[in-house]
């Protein structure tokens, strides 16, 4: 009853929210029609998607760099996550986080999450990477990696079983279509990437090590292609999901890290209060993502050094 009413308000909040501002795309969302323009490159069966390797997979020239031995994520992250959440004054809010995660040093929050005052849910995720890893690698790896789901399977062979796009190496404008666990259920998402400078991000800080920054918003359970940067343009949305990732230097100026952030509107919140468990999809997820980070650092620079000019924009 209340996730109905909760539902009935979300479709004619968005029908209102459609018929002042352009924004179709996310009305279709909720009227259905999604897969027009996709059927021809992506398969919508999940029943065919399969985790790990199997077969003509090992054939592709990639397959080395296949290990299916993702180490666990270490205690200290653990204890982050049983202390979670912490006080909404240690998040940031999605409007203060491009100037924020440009200074230099660390937030309060690097490790965990929080429910912002406004009911967002925020997960911060740090990852330490190799000496050898460079902002320019990320870039590659996100034009490279999106189009084929034995690709995509590197990166968490153990979560990740399926992925297609609209474009090929494009990454701005470019919607990626993938498959993974987080935690103990398969989803289907699509991540739709968009300029980070839109809403306020710095992609790269010589001052602060800052080589690139990687920002999309992500829909779960369907497969669907949206227009990230008219979705930027007009701002966040309490509906949305906001993702970005920031390599970065370490300030000791001997490695890398990532500095990953998810905001989860208040909407969504809501109806995750309703319909799931917002602290357990938190949990899952920044595992997830720490494990598939640290994961990417171990085979990213011997990638890169291989297949680094097979993108071309
Ligand atoms: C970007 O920053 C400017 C200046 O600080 C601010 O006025 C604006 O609201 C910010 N935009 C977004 C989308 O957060
Ligand atoms: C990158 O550095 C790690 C050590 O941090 C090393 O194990 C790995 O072999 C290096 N990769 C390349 C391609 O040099
Ligand atoms: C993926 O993109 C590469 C170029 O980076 C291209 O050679 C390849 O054919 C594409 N694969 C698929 C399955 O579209």
């Amino acid at each position: 009853m209340i996730l109905a009413v909760l539902t009935a308000a979300l479709v004619a909040a968005i029908a209102l929210i459609a018929t002042t501002t352009s924004i179709p795309s996310e009305l279709a969302l909720f009227v259905g029609n999604p897969l027009q323009p996709l059927g021809a490159r992506v398969n919508q069966k999940s029943s065919e998607y399969y985790i790990g390797y199997r077969g003509s997979d090992f054939d592709k020239p990639w397959a080395k760099s296949f290990n299916d031995n993702v180490s666990p994520v270490d205690q200290d992250f653990i204890r982050s996550l049983e202390r979670s959440p912490v006080p909404a004054s240690q998040g940031v809010s999605i409007r203060d986080a491009g100037e924020a995660l440009n200074q230099p040093g660390y937030l309060p929050l690097e490790d965990g999450y929080t429910f912002l005052d406004d009911g967002t849910l925020l997960l911060a995720i740090r990852s330490e990477m190799p000496p050898n890893f460079s902002g320019e690698m990320y870039d590659f790896w996100f034009s490279w990696h999106m189009n084929d789901t034995t690709k995509y399977k590197l990166w968490h062979p153990k979560q990740h079983q399926y992925a297609a796009t609209t474009y090929r190496t494009k990454l701005w404008g470019t919607t990626s279509f993938v498959s993974e666990y987080i935690g103990a259920t398969a989803d289907k998402i699509s991540i739709s990437f968009f300029d980070p400078s839109l809403l306020n991000f710095t992609t790269t800080n010589p001052s602060t090590g800052v080589e690139t920054l990687v920002a999309a918003f992500a829909k779960t359970f369907r497969h669907t292609k949206r227009d990230a940067t008219a979705m930027a343009k007009r701002g966040f949305k309490p509906w949305d999901t906001v993702l970005i990732h920031q390599v970065r230097r370490t300030p000791d100026g001997g490695g890398y890290e990532v500095r990953s952030r998810f905001w989860l509107g208040s909407w969504l919140v809501r109806r995750l209060r309703v319909v799931g468990d917002p602290e357990g999809l938190a949990r899952d997820l920044c595992v997830h993502c720490r494990e598939e980070m640290t994961h990417l650092g171990r085979f990213l620079p011997g990638l890169f050094g291989e297949f680094g000019g097979d993108v071309s924009t």
